[in-house]
């Protein structure tokens, strides 16, 4: 398995003319929680959705769990989307789908589980969130939080090894937010999983990481520890983790 479960080796992609990520290399050390920050535009959601081959590189390799995931087909691809699990930056639930169905699609589809033993996974992963008694509602009967921890409940379903957030908390009141901030450190003391957390939210990225990355221009300009963001002298980072922007 190695140190880094999610490994990005020197990634280069474009759409059209327009280059979107040139050269970022980055490992997430397993179990540890990574958080990528960067200015809106700057590649972070590309960069995730290159991890379960909803991009492929122009260039570069992305290794997950030991395994050289490049170019893989969407049936090579599979394993990965079970060990790797993604909280979409819009939520992303069936809105025609229940509670129930959204969260158990996943397992309906990948698993040949009997319906009580998908019952019971449901009822797990829903109490991970710290939500019960929702099988029935439908997404426009949720709170934009309850939505969010569905759709974290839904990431989870198939235990994944590692969980993709892409903004989990944005649009979020604040006492929400911190609820959710919650939810992703506790997955991570609890079932020891490595995560990767896109956000805009500096005080969520504190909360949350054990690492930051800072994307910026198409390359990771900044890669430590928490102490190492707050002490940097990189004035372009010094700037965005001050102001949240660019300084
Ligand atoms: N499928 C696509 N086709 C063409 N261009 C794309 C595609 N996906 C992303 N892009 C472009 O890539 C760039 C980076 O987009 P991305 O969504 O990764 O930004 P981001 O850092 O996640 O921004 P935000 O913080 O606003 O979510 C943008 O210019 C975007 O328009
Ligand atoms: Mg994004």
């Amino acid at each position: 398995m190695g140190e880094h479960f999610i490994q990005y080796v020197d990634i280069h992609k474009s759409f059209d003319d327009k280059q979107v990520l040139s050269g970022v290399s980055l490992g997430i050390p397993t179990g540890e929680t990574v958080v990528v920050l960067g200015g809106s535009g700057s590649g972070k959601s590309v960069l995730l959705r290159h991890t379960i081959g909803l991009h492929c590189p122009d260039s570069g390799r992305v290794l997950v769990d030991g395994v050289d995931i490049t170019g893989f087909n969407e049936k090579q691809m599979l394993e990965t989307r079970k060990k790797v699990g993604m909280l979409f930056q819009a939520g992303a639930l069936f809105d025609s789908m229940t509670v129930f169905e959204n969260v158990s699609y996943a397992l309906f589809e990948h698993t040949d589980w009997e319906t009580d033993r998908v019952r019971q996974r449901v009822a797990e992963v829903l109490g991970y969130v710290e939500l019960e008694n929702v099988n029935e509602l439908m997404p426009s009967d949720l709170s934009g939080g309850m939505r969010k921890r569905v759709a974290l409940a839904r990431a989870i379903a198939l235990a994944p090894r590692a969980i993709l957030y892409d903004e989990p908390t944005t649009g979020l009141d604040p006492i929400t937010a911190n609820t959710i901030n919650q939810l992703i450190r506790s997955l991570q003391e609890l079932l020891g999983i490595t995560s990767i957390v896109v956000t805009h939210d500096i005080q969520s990225a504190f909360h949350v990481g054990d690492r930051i990355a800072f994307l910026y221009k198409g390359n990771i300009l900044f890669e430590g520890s928490m102490d190492e963001a707050r002490s940097t002298d990189e004035p372009i980072l010094k700037g965005f983790l001050e102001g949240g922007g660019y300084g």
